[in-house]
């Protein structure tokens, strides 16, 4: 594989060249070591005055992103949409969503991006379209050619009443809608998703189309969307008994004849052809919930995909035993095919982590849903939950590979639990029939400025989703001005992580104690104490960057501390 090892700025003709500002600092690939921003466009910055975050917001506020010392990022889906499913419903793969902007932004955004050594991610749905797409559109108006490119049936039982399998929706109910003239079709998601049939060569041209529109508009690589999903076992099969739910979506623990069949990678090595044909390089990252890392690394096989989430991470309660754990498994299982391990704290659809952390940590892997209805009802301790989530951040950091920061991470926000019922957009609300408040309460609009809502992130009074009163002092220009504030800590943490830690080498643990998760790799030592009582940082090490202030020579309780130790 061929590894361009600089970054690229694009000319006016839209050209990608290369960009002398940003020093080369290793002998891999940028995306191997990338820390990539997750903008959910939504939510990210209104520059319209409507409420909605768009293009422009974004544009605004690339300083930002380049201040902040981001390689990358991944901008959640902007396109044509209902927004049945926050934009995981695309009405059409090769234009922009009004209330975001235009395609001629677009453009402006991806050049101003690249401009200021920003590498640009787009998001592909490729499991399903929107009901609203014209290939749905057509397959409703009973088109049998259109038919064919999702997944219609005839019902079980006598008159055919019964959904033709037993699967479930992930958000909730079957995952079968039925229409007037009888027949059912498939959607894992929300009625407004139906899924495609990959089997349909057709669909197989349409998206590898789709990839190249966006590559040659100069964009980098694309997260892959449900990409464990698109192939489904021959003749949909029923799960079977305690199987017939569809798992959600970090609950893949089973196998199931919807998800991660083994003819999904011959998609993969078909987008890794197209990718292939441009330089610089680009590059992919699956959303793959599968059971375990060694299914995940299948995606990862050098025809397949660069890289893939490693979920476990966001998964892991604040205990340094399953830390420790859960990144030996991943830096292990990428290894094995030559991948970097990726991690991810948060995203769009999980809670948020200083939320997360801010109640008791289980002692396994935790499970969203389950964290966000029952977890809810314990009080939570924003406190110690900001604490573990910046030190959780300098974790993240320094482990070799890519790392995900989902925006708001870097302002240590909190989940909005408390927001009105009747403001819920997530669909996994009505789906679950009000038993899951879903996942609005991590996508409430950023706080920029000021004392009051909007806090700058419009200059119209309403936000699409209510903001907190109590946001003023996490405003990003509040931060700003606090040496100490989240934000300074993740802007230094990025300076000095491309200063050490990307060159660093492999990672080795440090015997200590079971409640710290210690690491060497080279002359740099990572510490992270998860337990109640101080630990004893080694002698003569110098701390370049801790998660607390004032630290020397002892680690406090939930606190991570960056090490210099040359030659122990
Ligand atoms: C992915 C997205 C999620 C979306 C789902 C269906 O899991 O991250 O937000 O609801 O796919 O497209």
């Amino acid at each position: 594989m061929g590894y361009h090892q600089t970054t690229h700025r694009v000319v006016p003709d839209g050209r990608l060249t290369l960009n002398p500002r940003r020093a080369v600092t290793s002998a891999e690939s940028w995306w191997q070591t990338a820390v990539v921003y997750q903008v959910y466009i939504r939510s990210f910055a209104d520059g319209s005055g409507d409420g909605v975050g768009d293009i422009a917001g974004l544009r605004d506020r690339l300083p930002y992103l380049a201040q902040l010392g981001v390689d990358a990022i991944w901008i959640n889906p902007w396109y044509p949409s209902p927004l049945a499913d926050g934009g995981y419903d695309v009405a059409d793969y090769r234009d922009i969503e009004p209330l975001y902007g235009t395609l001629a932004e677009a453009d402006l955004v991806i050049a101003e991006a690249h401009e200021a050594g920003i590498r640009v991610l787009l998001d592909i749905v490729p499991n399903h379209s929107s009901d609203h797409h014209q290939w749905f559109v057509a397959a409703l108006a009973g088109d049998p050619k259109a038919r064919q490119r999702y997944h219609f049936r005839p019902g079980r039982g006598p008159d055919g009443e019964q959904p033709p399998n037993d699967w479930q929706s992930v958000f909730g109910g079957p995952a079968w809608t039925r229409l007037p003239d009888g027949q059912w079709y498939l959607h894992l998601f929300a009625p407004g998703q139906p899924d495609f049939n990959w089997e349909n060569p057709e669909v197989r041209a349409e998206f590898e189309d789709v990839l190249a529109f966006w590559f040659d508009k100069g964009v980098d690589g694309f997260r892959i969307d449900v990409a464990h999903g698109l192939v489904k076992a021959d003749g949909l099969p029923d799960g079977g008994p305690g199987h017939d739910a569809a798992p959600t979506l970090v609950q893949h623990n089973e196998s199931h004849p919807a998800w991660d069949q083994d003819g999904v990678h011959e998609i993969y090595r078909g987008w890794r052809k197209v990718a292939n044909r441009y330089a610089p390089e680009r590059i992919f990252i699956a959303e793959a919930w599968v059971p375990n890392n060694e299914r995940l690394a299948r995606y990862l096989r050098p025809d397949e995909l660069q890289t893939a989430f490693q979920f476990d991470f966001l998964r892991a309660p604040w205990r340094a035993e399953i830390l420790r754990t859960v990144v030996d498994d991943a830096v292990t299982e990428a290894a094995s095919v030559g991948a970097p391990p990726t991690w991810v704290l948060s995203n769009h659809d999980v809670t948020r982590t200083v939320t997360r952390y801010a109640r008791s940590q289980p002692d396994h892997l935790i499970e969203t849903d389950w964290e966000r209805t029952r977890w809810a009802e314990e009080p939570a301790d924003y406190e110690t939950g900001l604490r573990r989530a910046r030190a959780a951040a300098l974790l993240q950091l320094a482990l070799p590979g890519t790392a995900y920061v989902y925006q708001g991470e870097e302002l240590g926000l909190e989940e909005v639990e408390d927001l009105p019922n009747d403001v819920r957009e997530d669909p996994i609300w009505e789906q679950s029939g009000h038993t899951d408040v879903g996942r609005d309460g991590c996508r409430v609009p950023l706080p920029w400025s000021g004392d009051a809502a909007p806090y700058g992130f419009s200059t119209g009074a309403t936000t699409w989703l209510p903001q907190p009163s109590n946001w003023g002092s996490r405003t990003a220009a509040a931060q700003d001005l606090d040496p100490d504030s989240t934000l300074n800590l993740y802007r230094r943490a990025l300076s000095v992580r491309a200063a050490t830690w990307v060159d660093a080498g492999e990672l080795e643990w440090i015997e200590t104690a079971p409640e710290v998760a210690a690491f060497r790799r080279g002359d740099a030592q990572c510490w992270v104490n998860t337990g109640t009582a101080p630990v004893n940082l080694p002698v003569g090490a110098e701390v370049m960057l801790a998660s607390v202030a004032g630290i020397s020579t002892t680690l406090p309780s939930d606190a991570t501390a960056w090490l210099s130790a040359p030659g122990s």
